[in-house]
């Protein structure tokens, strides 16, 4: 184990063992899951110490293989030897070559430039052909970036970031939509888009008309029209009541175990907008507090989170 294609090997050997973890353990996007799970990590390790042992047994087994043979067939196996690792010098040498088209130090007389300035002097080597075409292509593209952007007017960095905005903004949209139970005493809101007052409704006539009544009248529990509130008005008082219940032995149970949050934000909402219309036979008001729903010009309910 002491040669560079045994290194070879063994990080070859890791790194497949190691895409194979990463295709096979399921992680979130962008994150490793040697990293994230340690049995992942646990198992590359013993995969790098088989490998490296593996190196060892086969470098210690050509070892032994060597003492145990007689002197002519060492003979011939040094020289197999010396050939491959002359082959691999001169390969090495003709990519250095390839890379750099530099003249080997024998024949530099013939590029050296004939100014000289306290004895030093200046080598005309030609452009390192990696890095020439490496500036090529900066030509190429900047070419192609002044076409693109100032000739055809292709998008701006606002156009740019705009989109990108607008990305986010879905993103998290979807990520609410993916964890509706993000609502909380803090974070929930007075929604007020048909869909969610809608699925608010339909809550609301499935669980609540027992005791609230279809058009939120009142009979056992109270009138849910009126500006009266006994437990407090308001989007995030409305939702504790409906999620947390009422004073005890009064008969409004907690709902947050039937209904997710997200109904509940839903109903929530969907009973504040009952405010203001006229049931058929409304219950008498209860409640010290009140509570008013702000509403402008055209009868539309204000929302902060407008
Ligand atoms: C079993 C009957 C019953 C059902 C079903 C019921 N409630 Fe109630 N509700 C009550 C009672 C009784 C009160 C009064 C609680 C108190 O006084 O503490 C109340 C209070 C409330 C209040 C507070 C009113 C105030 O003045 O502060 C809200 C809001 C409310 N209920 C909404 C709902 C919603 C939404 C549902 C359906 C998810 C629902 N209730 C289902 C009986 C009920």
């Amino acid at each position: 184990m002491r040669n560079l294609s045994s290194y070879l090997r063994v990080i070859t050997f890791v790194g497949i063992a190691l895409l194979g973890i990463e295709y096979l353990v399921k992680t979130e996007e962008g994150k490793w899951a040697i990293i994230e799970n340690p049995y992942a990590g646990v198992f590359l390790g013993i995969v790098l110490l088989f490998a490296i042992a593996i190196e060892v047994s086969i470098a210690s087994l050509k070892n032994i293989l060597y003492y145990t043979m007689d002197e002519a067939a060492r003979e011939r196996y040094d020289a197999k030897q010396a050939e491959k690792s002359k082959r691999f010098v001169r390969l090495k040498e003709r990519l250095q070559k390839m890379m750099t088209r530099s003249k080997p130090v024998e024949e530099e007389h013939e590029i050296v430039l004939d100014h000289n300035y306290d004895g030093i002097r200046e080598l005309d080597n030609k452009l390192p052909p990696w890095w020439l075409y490496g500036f090529y292509l900066t030509i190429l593209f900047a070419a192609v970036y002044l076409v693109r952007f100032h000739v055809f007017d292709d998008y701006t960095q606002k156009e740019e970031y705009e989109q990108e905005v607008a990305e986010a903004k879905a993103a998290i949209e979807e990520y609410k939509k993916n964890n509706k139970d993000l609502i909380d005493l803090e974070s929930v809101q007075f929604v007020t888009n048909e869909d969610d007052l809608s699925a608010g409704k339909q809550v609301y006539t499935t669980n609540c008309v027992a005791c609230h009544k279809a058009d939120g009248g009142g009979g056992i529990g109270p009138n849910l029209t009126d500006k009266h509130w006994i437990l407090g008005g308001g989007i995030k008082n409305v939702f504790k009541t409906i999620s947390k219940g009422g004073r005890s032995g009064k008969g409004m149970v907690a709902w947050e175990n039937q209904l997710s949050a997200e109904e509940m934000q839903q109903v929530a909402s969907y009973v504040l907008t009952l405010q203001g219309t006229e049931p058929a036979q409304p219950k008498d008001p209860q409640g010290e507090e009140i509570w008013e729903l702000e509403r402008d010009g055209e009868g539309n309910i204000i929302t902060d989170d407008k």
